[in-house]
């Protein structure tokens, strides 16, 4: 077993870091920047935790320190958990105020090149679902000038039961994905394509992922009577080239569209989609599919985590939803911060791809049950 380093919440109770008061922040600012520091010019992977509120605890830290943040909050009026904390406010619009000023330093506490996944429920209240995720998301985009890039569908696949008459059972959470500025932030798609299926030969002939032979279209491009005979020529030339990039293993599938044959996937108005003009000038595009596979989509078939097998914690989220994120957002040496880590799901995940991270919870006893999560996967 490992030593694990400096983590607040693993030392006895007496020596413990507690929630930096209004009036002790001063005599604390550097006591937590200090910890990341040295936290950070380790070689060891061990998460560090730190114990107090998400806002106060983020103040205390240099700004531009993290590659990557994952987060689920507590959501508005739904538990109560262990310290009490954001989530138990009398409106929702408190709530959401609270919840912009923790975001607030996760845009500070995050690198220009970072990426930041906020998982967030709903609630309703008088009937009226509150639409909750996107005023948070909108808001952001607004006053903090966050870029929204991606909201994805996490469906739970089986929910809990629900008992009303009059609406439908809620089975989905939004994910979101945001950056701090729109170009040049870290995404590395390759991490993430589905390994494609290898093209083969078969009868002496090459035949794509999918079963694309070239042989239909051949004899689409021949017959065609709205393609004229310099057109015909070209697109069986391209043809042949695009199917030698299949030989060469340099593309893995494609589809071929021409004219007056397939129906197109683009919008018919020239103005707008390249395609159109291509279909209209040569007769024929290619879709030509990536050689190192498709990138996931944006809907999530994820079993909820089973939290019968956490002592006292209500709402840990699955693991499986932190992988894709930080396999894309975050580099292999980056830091991944986790403000409201509970029984530190996110910071488990980090520590299994060999991610240095921080995690932060207001209860002791979330951050304990963390830390003995990450020592049993040592
Ligand atoms: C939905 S849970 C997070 C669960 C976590 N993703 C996991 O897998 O275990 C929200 C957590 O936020 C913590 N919390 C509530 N208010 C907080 C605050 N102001 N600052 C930091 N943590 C807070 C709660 O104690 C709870 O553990």
């Amino acid at each position: 077993m490992k030593h694990m380093t400096i983590h607040t919440s693993a030392l006895p109770t007496d020596q413990r870091t507690e929630p930096p008061s209004q009036m002790e922040s001063d005599v604390l600012i550097p006591h937590f920047s200090t910890q990341l520091t040295e936290y950070v010019s380790q070689q060891d992977l061990d998460p560090l935790f730190l114990c107090g509120s998400g806002e106060e605890v983020l103040q205390t830290l240099p700004e531009s320190s993290f590659d990557f943040c994952m987060t689920s909050p507590p959501y508005w009026g739904k538990r109560q958990y262990a310290n009490g904390g954001i989530g138990l406010e009398d409106n929702y619009e408190v709530y959401i105020e609270n919840l912009l000023k923790v975001i607030e330093q996760i845009h500070r506490v995050l690198k220009p090149t970072g990426s930041f996944w906020l998982n967030i429920g709903d609630s309703y209240k008088n009937k009226h679902l509150l639409g909750i995720p996107w005023q948070i998301a909108l808001e952001m985009r607004k006053r903090q000038g966050w870029v929204l890039r991606n909201q994805v569908v996490w469906n739970k696949v089986k929910g809990g039961p629900c008992n009303s008459k009059d609406k439908l059972r809620n089975i989905h959470e939004p994910i979101f994905h945001f950056v701090k500025q729109s170009k040049g932030y870290y995404y590395n798609a390759d991490a993430i394509r589905t390994t494609p299926r290898k093209a083969q030969v078969i009868n002496g002939a090459i035949v794509s992922a999918t079963g694309v032979s070239g042989v239909r279209y051949r004899r689409q491009i021949e017959l065609s009577t709205a393609l004229s005979d310099d057109e015909k020529k070209s697109a069986l030339h391209a043809l042949d080239n695009l199917l030698d990039e299949v030989r060469q293993s340099r593309l893995a599938d494609f589809r071929m569209i021409i004219r007056g044959q397939q129906r197109t996937t683009h919008s018919d108005s020239e103005s707008v989609s390249g395609r159109a003009r291509d279909l209209k000038d040569k007769g024929f595009y290619f879709l030509r599919y990536h050689p190192k596979g498709s990138k996931p989509s944006d809907v999530w078939d994820i079993l909820p985590e089973d939290s019968q097998k956490r002592k006292s914690h209500f709402a840990p989220y699955p693991s499986d939803l932190c992988r894709i994120p930080m396999l894309a957002t975050c580099p292999e040496n980056g830091i991944v911060l986790d403000p409201f880590c509970g029984t530190g799901t996110t910071n488990l995940v980090a520590r299994q791809m060999g991610r240095k991270s921080v995690g932060i919870d207001v209860s002791n006893e979330y951050l304990d049950a963390a830390i003995e999560r990450c020592r049993i996967l040592i």
